[in-house]
């Protein structure tokens, strides 16, 4: 028998009505607050996530699901994340010639070849919100108080953002020397990944979840070069005016240095937002501010900030809701007055079904109770008499009427 593929998951008719409000509640909030719906496709260029999401990321180095397509001149692949893909559509469709800022958001399947476990899969789905065009610390916080209330309308509460600033290329070039400098006594010590991060982009070096580097990271020397603030000033005050922005607003964070996220565009502020239920794959979402990735991408210089949600993480951490039950059920061995009326009901706008096979009453009835707040009978008597029997399926009740 051929079984789904190891990291995917069906998401089934019970599980269905939760997906569904969890779009409907990203629909309400984002677009509350002027952000536009944007699909854009599942594959793209190869090209684009390794010049956007970056070559020396885990992402493009080892989780890509990449094809050779049209006798194999071209090369595509599975989107792995969706911001590459929105700055494509944008630069492609000239919405940086818009007035800023432009808000978009999306929701989606994304592609990572990952070691399935619990909490990552290798389909998985993200609702992501991108604003461009606003270089003010006020769109770093409109993306973090968009990500907190749409975590609370999903009744998650009382979460911590973990917050930390990257800084400008300029500044952060700084960072990336004197950590390669303080780490190269150790670089033997490093795992093999470790090793050609240190050589490609140091800094990711501090996202290894390798133990023996851990170890190495949690060193004093290693510790007081992460802790030491870096930055330039402007990168500072962009920094400062965040949190003045999430202070006003209650938003509770905390600095975490060790913050580095996992791609390679961001600049200045990055953020997660973590959650103990979730274990060892802890973070609900993830995000930050990546003013170099429209240009690098061919289009106009555009600063840009955003963050991407697991929604497999978040149904896992919500209630579920319960499938609403059919306003009716018609129970007639009559079919061709069931589909008439069923038609009917449908088309005043209520849910209702019939039975197809024209099965004993007993069982009509019985499968009626199961699915439907109502019954409608036509029996003999009934269609004679052009009335219907309604019972209510909850209380017992039953009434002869001529109107539905
Ligand atoms: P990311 O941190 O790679 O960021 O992913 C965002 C979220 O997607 C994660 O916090 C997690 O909840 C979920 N996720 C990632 N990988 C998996 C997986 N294998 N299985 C299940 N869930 C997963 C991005 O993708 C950036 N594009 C976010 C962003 C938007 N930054 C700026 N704008």
């Amino acid at each position: 028998m051929i079984k789904a593929q190891r990291g995917t998951k069906d998401i089934l008719p019970e599980e269905i009505t939760t997906w569904q409000e969890i779009y409907k509640r990203a629909n309400e909030l984002f677009t509350n607050a002027n952000c536009k719906e944007i699909r854009t496709p599942i594959f793209e260029a190869t090209e684009l996530f390794k010049r956007g999401v970056g070559d020396s990321t885990d992402i493009v180095n080892k989780e890509m699901y990449t094809f050779n397509v049209g006798g194999n001149e071209t090369s595509i692949t599975l989107r792995p994340e969706n911001t590459a893909g929105v700055v494509r559509a944008f630069i492609e469709h000239g919405m940086d010639r818009l007035s800023p800022p432009v808000k978009l958001w999306y929701m989606g399947p994304m592609f990572r070849y990952e070691r399935p476990q619990a909490g990552r899969q290798r389909q998985f789905h993200q609702i992501g919100v991108e604003i461009f065009g606003v270089k003010e610390a006020t769109a770093d916080a409109e993306a973090i108080i968009l990500a907190s209330e749409f975590l609370k309308k999903n009744g998650i509460d009382n979460l911590t953002v973990s917050l930390n600033s990257l800084g400008c290329p300029t500044c952060r070039q700084k960072y990336k020397d004197e950590i390669k400098k303080v780490l190269s006594p150790y670089l033997d010590e490093l795992c093999e990944d470790c090793k050609v991060r240190y050589q490609k982009n140091p800094l990711r070096m501090l996202d290894c979840k390798n133990e023996k580097c851990i170890e190495i990271f949690n060193k004093n020397e290693i510790k007081n070069v992460v802790l030491k603030d870096f930055i330039c000033d402007e990168c500072k005050e962009h920094f400062e005016e965040v949190k003045k922005y999430l202070d006003k607003t209650g938003i509770k964070y905390e600095i975490d240095k060790m913050l580095v996220r996992g791609l390679d565009y961001y600049t200045r502020t990055v953020f997660e937002i973590k959650s103990s239920l979730l274990g060892a794959q802890s973070a609900i979402l993830g995000g930050g501010r990546y003013d170099g990735l429209v240009e690098m991408l061919g289009g106009k210089p555009t600063p840009a900030v955003g963050f991407a949600l697991g929604v497999e993480r978040l149904y896992g951490l919500i209630e579920k809701i319960e499938e609403e039950k059919l306003d009716y059920f018609v129970v007639s061995k009559f079919s061709d007055a069931a589909i008439n009326l069923t038609l009917k009901l449908r088309q005043k706008g209520f849910k209702a079904d019939f039975d197809m096979q024209g099965r004993k009453f007993a069982k009509q009835l019985e499968k009626a109770s199961k699915i439907a707040k109502k019954a409608v009978i036509i029996a003999e008597e009934e269609l004679e008499g052009n009335f219907y029997t309604v019972k209510n399926l909850e209380t017992g009740e039953q009434i002869k009427t001529t109107e539905l």
